[in-house]
Protein backbone atom coordinates (compact mmCIF):
# COMPACT_ATOMS: atom_id res chain seq x y z
CA UNK A 1 0.00 0.00 0.00
CA UNK A 2 1.30 3.46 -0.72
CA UNK A 3 0.62 6.05 1.92
CA UNK A 4 -0.54 8.89 -0.34
CA UNK A 5 -2.01 11.06 2.96
CA UNK A 6 -1.59 10.85 6.27
CA UNK A 7 -3.67 13.47 8.57
CA UNK A 8 -4.12 13.83 11.90
CA UNK A 9 -7.93 13.70 12.31
CA UNK A 10 -8.77 14.47 15.98
CA UNK A 11 -8.09 12.41 19.63
CA UNK A 12 -11.42 10.80 21.18
CA UNK A 13 -12.26 10.32 25.07
CA UNK A 14 -14.17 7.59 24.31
CA UNK A 15 -15.64 5.23 21.54
CA UNK A 16 -19.40 7.03 21.18
CA UNK A 17 -17.39 10.52 20.51
CA UNK A 18 -14.96 8.98 17.45
CA UNK A 19 -15.45 9.56 13.73
CA UNK A 20 -19.01 8.08 12.87
CA UNK A 21 -18.15 8.06 9.06
CA UNK A 22 -17.98 4.27 8.68
CA UNK A 23 -14.20 4.35 7.29
CA UNK A 24 -12.78 0.70 8.42
CA UNK A 25 -9.63 1.34 11.27
CA UNK A 26 -7.00 -0.65 12.45
CA UNK A 27 -6.05 0.19 16.12
CA UNK A 28 -2.60 -0.04 17.62
CA UNK A 29 -2.11 -1.46 20.96
CA UNK A 30 0.38 -1.97 24.08
CA UNK A 31 2.35 -1.14 27.19
CA UNK A 32 3.15 2.22 27.32
CA UNK A 33 6.61 2.42 25.86
CA UNK A 34 5.95 -0.55 23.68
CA UNK A 35 6.48 1.80 20.65
CA UNK A 36 3.28 2.65 19.32
CA UNK A 37 3.20 5.83 18.21
CA UNK A 38 6.85 5.52 16.73
CA UNK A 39 5.46 2.58 15.06
CA UNK A 40 2.55 4.75 13.60
CA UNK A 41 5.11 6.99 12.15
CA UNK A 42 7.55 4.75 10.43
CA UNK A 43 4.43 2.82 8.75
CA UNK A 44 2.93 6.29 7.46
CA UNK A 45 6.73 7.98 6.76
CA UNK A 46 5.61 10.77 8.99
CA UNK A 47 8.08 11.76 11.37
CA UNK A 48 6.15 13.75 13.72
CA UNK A 49 2.33 12.47 13.05
CA UNK A 50 2.11 10.52 16.17
CA UNK A 51 4.07 12.10 19.35
CA UNK A 52 6.71 9.86 20.64
CA UNK A 53 6.98 10.12 23.97
CA UNK A 54 9.96 10.85 26.39
CA UNK A 55 7.89 9.68 29.55
CA UNK A 56 5.85 7.07 29.57
CA UNK A 57 1.81 7.69 29.12
CA UNK A 58 1.46 10.33 27.10
CA UNK A 59 -1.24 8.73 24.72
CA UNK A 60 -4.04 9.63 26.72
CA UNK A 61 -7.23 9.76 24.18
CA UNK A 62 -7.92 7.79 21.08
CA UNK A 63 -6.12 9.35 18.24
CA UNK A 64 -7.34 9.08 14.85
CA UNK A 65 -5.37 9.02 11.89
CA UNK A 66 -6.80 9.66 7.97
CA UNK A 67 -5.33 7.35 5.84
CA UNK A 68 -5.34 8.02 2.63
CA UNK A 69 -9.48 9.40 3.08
CA UNK A 70 -9.59 5.23 3.10
CA UNK A 71 -9.23 3.63 6.32
CA UNK A 72 -8.23 5.32 9.96
CA UNK A 73 -5.24 4.10 12.07
CA UNK A 74 -6.33 4.41 15.74
CA UNK A 75 -3.34 5.52 18.18
CA UNK A 76 -5.23 3.49 21.58
CA UNK A 77 -3.64 4.97 24.73
CA UNK A 78 -0.77 1.90 26.51
CA UNK A 79 -2.18 -0.10 28.94
CA UNK A 80 -0.40 -1.14 32.31
CA UNK A 81 1.64 1.66 33.17
CA UNK A 82 2.91 2.05 36.94
CA UNK A 83 2.80 5.58 37.29
CA UNK A 84 -1.01 6.34 37.38
CA UNK A 85 -3.40 6.04 40.34
CA UNK A 86 -5.43 3.12 40.23
CA UNK A 87 -8.63 5.15 39.63
CA UNK A 88 -6.79 6.83 36.56
CA UNK A 89 -5.74 2.97 35.19
CA UNK A 90 -9.15 2.42 35.86
CA UNK A 91 -10.59 5.05 33.63
CA UNK A 92 -8.41 4.23 30.86
CA UNK A 93 -9.39 0.26 31.06
CA UNK A 94 -12.72 1.48 30.55
CA UNK A 95 -11.72 3.83 27.64
CA UNK A 96 -10.11 1.05 25.72
CA UNK A 97 -12.21 -1.61 26.73
CA UNK A 98 -15.32 0.21 25.64
CA UNK A 99 -13.42 1.24 22.32
CA UNK A 100 -12.70 -2.69 21.64
CA UNK A 101 -16.19 -3.96 22.51
CA UNK A 102 -18.19 -1.47 21.22
CA UNK A 103 -16.19 -0.29 17.61
CA UNK A 104 -18.08 -1.82 15.08
CA UNK A 105 -15.85 0.01 12.25
CA UNK A 106 -12.47 -1.82 14.06
CA UNK A 107 -11.43 -4.17 11.89
CA UNK A 108 -8.74 -5.59 13.56
CA UNK A 109 -6.34 -4.27 16.68
CA UNK A 110 -2.25 -4.50 16.19
CA UNK A 111 -1.43 -5.46 20.10
CA UNK A 112 2.29 -4.38 20.34
CA UNK A 113 5.05 -6.36 22.54
CA UNK A 114 8.36 -5.34 23.54
CA UNK A 115 10.35 -7.81 21.58
CA UNK A 116 13.55 -7.53 24.31
CA UNK A 117 11.02 -8.44 27.51
CA UNK A 118 9.12 -11.36 28.54
CA UNK A 119 5.37 -11.08 28.26
CA UNK A 120 4.42 -9.03 31.28
CA UNK A 121 1.32 -9.02 33.38
CA UNK A 122 -0.30 -6.50 31.92
CA UNK A 123 -0.09 -7.72 28.36
CA UNK A 124 -0.99 -11.18 29.16
CA UNK A 125 -4.08 -10.06 30.91
CA UNK A 126 -4.89 -8.05 27.89
CA UNK A 127 -4.84 -10.76 25.81
CA UNK A 128 -6.67 -12.87 27.51
CA UNK A 129 -9.54 -10.13 28.10
CA UNK A 130 -8.99 -9.96 24.02
CA UNK A 131 -9.62 -13.64 23.77
CA UNK A 132 -12.98 -13.10 25.76
CA UNK A 133 -14.25 -10.84 23.88
CA UNK A 134 -13.57 -12.06 21.04
CA UNK A 135 -11.68 -9.21 19.63
CA UNK A 136 -9.20 -9.90 16.33
CA UNK A 137 -6.00 -9.15 16.91
CA UNK A 138 -2.47 -9.36 15.68
CA UNK A 139 0.36 -9.41 17.13
CA UNK A 140 3.62 -7.07 16.44
CA UNK A 141 7.45 -7.82 17.66
CA UNK A 142 8.67 -4.04 18.37
CA UNK A 143 11.79 -2.99 18.77
CA UNK A 144 13.74 -5.45 17.07
CA UNK A 145 16.82 -3.61 16.00
CA UNK A 146 17.53 -3.49 19.86
CA UNK A 147 18.42 -7.73 19.84
CA UNK A 148 21.13 -9.75 17.72
CA UNK A 149 19.12 -12.07 14.91
CA UNK A 150 19.70 -14.63 17.65
CA UNK A 151 18.23 -13.16 21.15
CA UNK A 152 15.26 -12.13 18.87
CA UNK A 153 14.54 -15.52 17.76
CA UNK A 154 14.76 -16.60 21.80
CA UNK A 155 12.76 -13.97 23.09
CA UNK A 156 10.40 -14.70 20.74
CA UNK A 157 9.82 -18.05 21.24
CA UNK A 158 9.82 -17.54 24.44
CA UNK A 159 6.63 -14.96 24.28
CA UNK A 160 4.79 -17.72 21.82
CA UNK A 161 5.38 -20.67 24.71
CA UNK A 162 4.00 -18.11 26.96
CA UNK A 163 1.26 -16.79 24.72
CA UNK A 164 0.33 -21.07 24.02
CA UNK A 165 -0.14 -21.66 27.40
CA UNK A 166 -3.14 -20.11 27.13
CA UNK A 167 -3.80 -20.07 23.59
CA UNK A 168 -4.02 -22.89 21.07
CA UNK A 169 -3.29 -20.83 18.27
CA UNK A 170 -1.25 -17.63 17.69
CA UNK A 171 -2.89 -14.54 15.91
CA UNK A 172 -0.72 -13.97 12.64
CA UNK A 173 2.29 -12.11 14.02
CA UNK A 174 4.77 -9.27 12.46
CA UNK A 175 8.37 -8.36 13.32
CA UNK A 176 9.06 -4.42 13.13
CA UNK A 177 11.49 -1.72 13.97
CA UNK A 178 10.79 1.63 13.80
CA UNK A 179 14.62 2.32 13.14
CA UNK A 180 15.39 0.60 10.51
CA UNK A 181 11.84 0.55 8.51
CA UNK A 182 11.81 -3.82 8.87
CA UNK A 183 8.38 -4.76 9.15
CA UNK A 184 6.17 -1.88 7.43
CA UNK A 185 6.02 -3.52 4.14
CA UNK A 186 4.36 -6.42 5.85
CA UNK A 187 2.17 -4.43 7.68
CA UNK A 188 0.61 -2.00 5.28
CA UNK A 189 0.38 -5.32 2.86
CA UNK A 190 -1.74 -7.20 5.83
CA UNK A 191 -3.91 -4.07 5.92
CA UNK A 192 -4.16 -3.77 2.42
CA UNK A 193 -5.40 -6.94 1.62
CA UNK A 194 -8.07 -6.95 4.35
CA UNK A 195 -9.50 -3.71 3.04
CA UNK A 196 -9.79 -4.84 -0.39
CA UNK A 197 -12.57 -7.40 0.59
CA UNK A 198 -14.80 -4.59 2.57
CA UNK A 199 -17.20 -2.75 0.99
CA UNK A 200 -16.70 1.04 0.98
CA UNK A 201 -19.11 3.33 3.26
P1 LIG B 1 3.20 5.85 25.06
O1 LIG B 1 2.46 6.71 24.09
O2 LIG B 1 3.85 6.61 26.14
O3 LIG B 1 2.37 4.73 25.58
O4 LIG B 1 4.45 5.17 24.28
P2 LIG B 1 4.49 4.51 22.84
O5 LIG B 1 4.13 3.09 22.92
O6 LIG B 1 3.77 5.35 21.84
O7 LIG B 1 6.08 4.53 22.52
P3 LIG B 1 6.93 5.58 21.67
O8 LIG B 1 6.70 5.38 20.22
O9 LIG B 1 6.69 6.93 22.21
O10 LIG B 1 8.43 5.06 21.95
C1 LIG B 1 8.96 4.95 23.24
C2 LIG B 1 10.49 4.98 23.16
O11 LIG B 1 10.99 3.84 22.45
C3 LIG B 1 11.03 6.19 22.41
O12 LIG B 1 12.22 6.59 23.05
C4 LIG B 1 11.34 5.64 21.02
O13 LIG B 1 12.35 6.36 20.36
C5 LIG B 1 11.78 4.21 21.32
N1 LIG B 1 11.47 3.31 20.19
C6 LIG B 1 10.24 3.07 19.65
N2 LIG B 1 10.30 2.18 18.64
C7 LIG B 1 11.60 1.83 18.51
C8 LIG B 1 12.32 0.91 17.65
O14 LIG B 1 11.77 0.23 16.76
N3 LIG B 1 13.66 0.80 17.83
C9 LIG B 1 14.32 1.51 18.79
N4 LIG B 1 15.63 1.32 18.91
N5 LIG B 1 13.70 2.36 19.63
C10 LIG B 1 12.34 2.53 19.51
MG1 LIG C 1 2.37 6.92 22.13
Amino acid sequence: MIIKDAQFKGSFPKESMCPADGKPEFAFIGRSNVGKSSLINMLTHRKGLAKVSVTPGKTRLLNYFDINDEWYLVDLPGYGYARVSRTERAAFEKMIHGYLKNRSTLVAAFVLLDSRHELQKADEEFLEWCGENEIPILLVFTKIDKLKKSQLENHIQTIKSQLLKKWSVLPESFMTSSETKTGREDILNYIESILKNIPHP
